[in-house]
């Protein structure tokens, strides 16, 4: 199952806002098509939303449109995870814009396939991994970061089990990452978001693996109750890992200077089509969470899993190595 494909000119989604009931399809015939898929979340996780813009840049160029505006545009569909930047800025400086974006696509496939081999090695057999939100197949191209890494040591033959917490308002926990465990039969249980401190408290979870979107030097940015999963990991000494491939790391700010997305009340106040409080409530709806780098045990990425501590020695290590 891939995420996206690129057929005739145009980009063919999986409607991620159908499932888990429908497996349907939205093609993109234009770059505003996939702007509306990234701000509806037809697409979303970080890195399908990277690839998908890049291909959006492509559809701009195929209608003669000016790149800069397209880019201009793109960029501004969602806030908050990086790649769609460095994606988009990443076919503007190429000369091929289609070369560009297929070659992004299979590298994502390749980059996670890595991150699942290096995560693969902190997990024991007999883990019970709690992951949240949806950091798998469907928020790539294919296989996943976070998922990629359970689907890693499950392939390697390890007994695992995975608790994924629902993730209001949207569920990608309930609704994505549930049922890509469910395809591939990998034992899976959903909790309400508010029990995995409890479970915690009872030893009935080991590790948490979440992915991010975005990474900088004190610390991530990943779907709203990321940080109540990492103080509740904290609490109970649950190792707690981020796995991000390096196109969702930002060198450049602090995780404090992100652009929180705010996102429509509606998210909060119906839940599976039904209203949930009195009509005209006020709502908060911060979509992300910003998480310190001392709640996290690990980064794990395609080049080997981060100590947060040694965030710099790592860049510089790695910087090294490719001259
Ligand atoms: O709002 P979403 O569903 O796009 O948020 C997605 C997440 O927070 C994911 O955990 C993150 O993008 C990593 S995906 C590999």
């Amino acid at each position: 199952m891939k995420t996206m494909e690129w057929k005739d000119n145009k980009l063919v989604l999986i409607d991620q806002t159908k499932l888990p009931d429908e497996l349907t399809y939205f093609t993109c015939e234009s770059y505003e098509d996939v702007i509306l898929a990234i701000k509806t979340m037809i697409v979303r996780g970080a890195p399908a939303i990277g690839v998908a813009a890049a291909f959006g840049m492509v559809l701009g160029e195929l209608a003669g449109e000016n790149s800069q505006k397209v880019a201009k545009e793109i960029k501004a569909s969602r806030p908050t995870a990086i790649n769609l930047f460095w994606a988009v800025d990443r076919v503007l400086a190429s000369d091929d814009f289609l070369k560009e974006a297929l070659d992004m696509y299979k590298e994502d496939i390749d980059t996670n396939l890595a991150i699942g081999r290096h995560g693969a090695e902190v997990i024991l057999d007999g883990d019970t991994i709690l992951t949240h939100c949806n950091a798998g197949a469907l928020a790539c191209v294919d296989y996943g970061t976070a998922l990629g890494v359970v689907r890693s040591a499950y392939h390697e033959g390890k007994d695992i089990n995975v608790i994924c917490d629902e993730t209001r308002p949207l569920g990608q926990g309930a609704r994505l990452s549930v049922w890509e465990m469910q395809q591939e039969k990998i034992p899976v249980k959903l909790i309400p978001d508010v029990a995995a401190g409890y479970l915690m408290q009872q030893g009935e979870i080991n590790k948490v693996v979440i992915g991010a979107d975005r990474v900088a030097h004190d610390g991530i940015v990943n779907k709203i109750g990321s940080l109540m999963v990492a103080l509740s990991a904290k609490r109970f000494h649950v190792p707690f890992y981020v796995a991000a491939p390096l196109s969702t790391f930002d060198h450049d700010i602090s995780i404090y200077d992100t652009e929180i997305e705010e996102r429509s009340s509606e998210e909060v106040i119906h839940y599976g089509g039904c209203r949930i409080c009195p009509k005209d409530t006020e709502v908060r709806n911060p979509a992300f969470d910003i998480v310190p780098k001392d709640l996290i045990t690990g980064i794990i990425t395609e080049k080997g899993i981060i100590d947060p501590d040694k965030f710099n020695e790592f860049f510089q290590k790695l910087k090294y190595e490719d001259v």
